[in-house]
């Protein structure tokens, strides 16, 4: 399928890993040129590198902090005015609500609330200026279903969701979407160390640990990164122009609903 975004410009935050990095490898096949991020500048420079070679892509690689106001100052620098914005980035860590710290809880909603809004906020009038704007969201099936241990996550997450559900209204007529991506569970370092972590409080082995997560999914596996990224590309097609203020979960089946 010819997703008509050829020679568009996309910034992905936190794509060196994981989901960030297969929704760049996928915007990337369809031509698009890429601001690609993450902290680790030596990893960050290895994915660039890696998309560079397999599409041909433009790729610039900004080291930064995503949720810092220098961080998005740098990637806008990169990239002033993105038809495509990905907003992705780190999770906070398993924690038991009771153990959360006034500044831990305020630093989880600036990650993965308040970041991804003020970088809409700095990219969007130029999109309605151009009448071509797509944004995505990734943020986690934990916003339908609870996980305990990752509330803060979940709690910043949904606020981002209902948070953006008027705005996306708001400006659908100019062309712009705003959709959410809500993961289950992907084959990523992120699920390799919760699995891990799960392994030695129960005292069994990471792969038995694995397995019997990948269980719970009707799919009976974990999802694969670039199950995602193809799903991310789509929505920020020409062809998408007509899905907006919607939440896809992709989660082989474990959020157990009939609608
Ligand atoms: N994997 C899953 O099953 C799953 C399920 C639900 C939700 N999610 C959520 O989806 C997001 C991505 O997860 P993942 O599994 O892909 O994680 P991952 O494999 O750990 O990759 C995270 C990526 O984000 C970058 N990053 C982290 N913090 C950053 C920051 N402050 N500024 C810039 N870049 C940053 C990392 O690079 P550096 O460390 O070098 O900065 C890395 O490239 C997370 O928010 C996670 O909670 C994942």
């Amino acid at each position: 399928m010819n997703l008509g975004i050829r020679g568009r410009k996309a910034i992905v935050c936190a794509s060196s890993r994981g989901l960030g990095k297969a929704c760049a490898m996928a915007l990337a096949e369809d031509g698009v040129d890429l601001v690609v991020n993450g902290r680790d500048a030596a990893v960050l420079e290895a994915t660039a590198e890696e998309i560079r070679k397999a599409t041909g892509v433009e790729v610039t690689a900004v080291a930064a902090d995503v949720s810092t106001p220098e961080g998005q100052a740098a990637l806008l620098a990169a990239c002033p005015d993105p038809d495509i914005l990905v907003n992705n980035n780190g999770g906070p860590p398993f924690r038991d609500f009771r153990d959360l710290s006034r500044q831990q809880i305020i630093d989880g909603v600036v990650q993965n609330m308040v970041t991804p809004i003020e970088l809409i906020q700095k990219v969007l009038p130029a999109m309605v200026e151009r009448r071509f704007g797509r944004i995505v969201n990734i943020t986690s099936a934990s916003v339908k279903m609870p996980i305990l241990g990752l509330d803060l996550s979940s709690g910043a997450r949904a606020g981002l969701t209902a948070f953006l559900a008027g705005p996306a209204r708001d400006i659908a007529r100019h062309n712009v979407t705003v959709n959410g991506l809500l993961p289950g569970m992907f084959d990523t370092d992120r699920l390799k160390g919760s699995t891990s972590a799960q392994a030695d409080l129960k005292g069994v082995s990471v792969e038995e640990m694995a397995s019997s997560r990948a269980a719970t999914v009707p799919a009976g596996r974990f999802g694969e990164p670039d199950e995602l990224g193809r799903l991310c590309a789509f929505l920020c097609s020409d062809a998408a122009g007509y899905i907006t203020g919607q939440n896809f979960l992709i989660d082989g089946g474990l959020f157990n609903a009939a609608i």
